[in-house]
C-alpha cells in the first residue's frame, strides 16, 4: 500500500497539455481524466456496473457534506467506508464540503474555527472544522481527500479574497497536521490534496500556488473558478496556476465544466476535472454528443429514429434513438434520465480519452481546435 504516484508520460510541444498515469491503491487513472460526481454515493441515475462498462469511469467523486449528513459516519464506518457501502472498487475522491456549505447549506457562519451551517435536509445545526472534515474524509475512506477551504464568490473584492485565501491557508495547515497525525482507514493509503484560492487576482493566485506547493502533497487542486467569472478569466487564472504549481504532481481543476472548457484547460496543463454538468444537464434534456449538443425536448427529434450518438462505442449511445429518448422525457420516464446521463458521461470520458491519445500522438492542439466548434454546435 503506497501513497498516490503520478507518472508524467508526455507533455505536448505546442501547449501545456500532459498525459500521465496516477497510481492509487484502488488502481490506476490515465490522465487527463474526468471524474463523474457521485454526491451521496450515487452517480445519479447510473449504476456502478454502467459506470465501469459503458461510461468507463476510472475514478468517481463523493461529497463530504452530503455523506456526513446522510447516511452519517456511524453507518459509513460500519460499512467499512464508501467503497464497500456502494460496492465500488476503483478510486474515490471526496470534496471537503468547503464548497457545498457555501452553495447548499442554509444560514452559515464562518470564523477562524470553521463553518457553522444548517443542514439543507432538516435544518439542524452543524460545525465543520478542518480537523472534523479530515476525520469525515478518513471515515469515508477516500483515496483522495480534499482540504477544507473557503470558495469566495466571483465578485469578491481584493480585500475579501485576500483574507479568505489566508484563512484557506491556515485551514490547510490544520488539515495537513491532522491528516498526518491520523491513520489511513480500511487498509489503503489516503492522500490529501490542498486547494489554491485567490479569486481572480493574479498576485493572490501566485502566492496561493506557492503556499500550496510548499506542502509537497501528492497532488494539487485549483478551486474558486467557474463560479460566475467570464470564461476568458477562468482560462487566464487556470493558466497562471498551472505555471506556478509543481509539474510532477497532478493538477485538479474543481467543478469545471463544459466539454470545451475541459479541452481548453487540458491545453493549459490541467490533469483532472469533475462537474455535475453531464448528469445534471442530462436530467434536464441536454445531451452532449460527438457531433454537438442536442435538446432532446425539441420537437425536431419526434420522429428521428437514428441513434443518439453513433460516435460513441457503448451500447446506449448506439442503440437508443433520439425519438425514443424524447418520448421518455415527455412521459417523465426514469429510463430517460439514465440514458441521458450515461450518454453524457460516456461522452465526457470519450473526450478525455481522445485528448490523451492526441497528446501522446503529438497533434493535440490541431485536434482540439477542430473539435471545439463541432462540440458547441446546437443540433
Ligand atoms: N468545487 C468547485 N469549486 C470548488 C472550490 O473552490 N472548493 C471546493 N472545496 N470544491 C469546489
Amino acid at each position: 500500500m503506497a501513497a498516490l504516484q503520478f507518472n508524467l508520460e508526455h507533455t505536448d510541444s505546442a501547449s501545456a497539455a500532459r498525459a500521465g498515469t496516477i497510481t492509487t491503491d484502488h488502481g490506476t487513472i490515465q490522465t487527463p481524466i474526468f471524474m463523474p460526481v457521485g454526491t451521496v454515493g450515487s452517480v445519479k441515475g447510473v449504476t456502478q456496473q454502467q459506470l465501469k462498462t459503458d461510461v468507463q469511469a476510472q475514478i468517481i467523486l463523493g461529497n463530504t457534506y452530503h455523506l456526513y449528513l446522510r447516511p452519517g459516519m456511524e453507518t459509513m464506518e460500519a460499512a467499512g467506508g464508501l467503497h464497500r457501502l456502494m460496492n465500488w472498487d476503483r478510486p474515490i475522491l471526496t470534496d471537503s464540503g468547503g464548497y457545498q456549505v457555501f452553495s447548499l447549506a442554509g444560514t452559515r457562519k464562518i470564523n477562524e474555527e470553521g463553518v457553522t451551517f444548517r443542514s439543507h435536509i432538516d435544518g439542524n445545526k452543524h460545525l465543520f472544522t478542518p480537523e472534523k472534515v479530515m476525520d469525515i474524509e478518513r471515515s469515508i475512506g477516500a483515496d483522495i481527500m480534499m482540504a477544507f477551504d473557503e470558495c469566495p464568490p466571483a465578485n469578491s473584492t481584493f480585500k475579501y479574497a485576500e483574507n479568505s485565501m489566508h484563512l484557506t491557508h491556515r485551514w490547510l495547515d490544520r488539515c495537513w497536521n491532522h491528516f498526518n497525525n491520523t491513520p489511513d482507514r480500511y487498509g489503503h493509503t489516503q492522500n490529501l490534496f490542498p486547494i489554491v484560492q485567490g479569486a481572480v487576482f493574479h498576485d493572490l493566485r501566485k502566492a496561493s500556488c506557492e503556499y500550496i506547493a510548499s506542502k509537497g502533497a501528492t497532488g494539487n487542486a485549483i478551486g474558486g473558478l467557474s463560479v460566475g467569472e467570464p470564461e476568458e478569466v477562468m482560462y487566464e487564472i487556470a493558466a497562471l496556476c498551472c505555471e506556478h504549481l509543481p509539474k510532477d504532481k497532478p493538477r485538479y481543476l474543481m467543478g469545471v465544466g463544459t466539454p470545451w472548457n475541459i479541452l481548453e484547460n487540458i491545453a493549459l496543463g490541467v490533469d483532472m476535472f469533475d462537474c455535475v454538468m453531464p448528469t445534471r444537464n442530462g436530467r434536464n434534456a441536454m445531451l452532449f454528443t460527438t457531433k454537438g449538443v442536442i435538446n432532446i425536448d425539441n420537437k425536431k427529434w419526434e420522429r428521428d429514429f437514428s441513434p443518439i450518438d453513433p460516435g460513441l462505442e457503448n451500447e446506449w449511445s448506439q442503440y437508443y434513438s433520439k425519438a425514443y429518448v424524447r418520448h421518455l422525457f415527455k412521459a417523465g420516464e426514469l429510463l430517460g434520465y439514465t440514458i441521458a446521463s450515461v450518454q453524457n458521461l460516456a461522452f465526457y470520458l470519450w473526450l478525455v480519452r481522445e485528448a490523451r491519445k492526441h497528446i501522446l500522438a503529438g497533434d493535440f492542439m490541431s485536434w482540439k481546435n477542430e473539435l471545439v466548434p463541432v462540440l458547441k454546435t446546437r443540433l
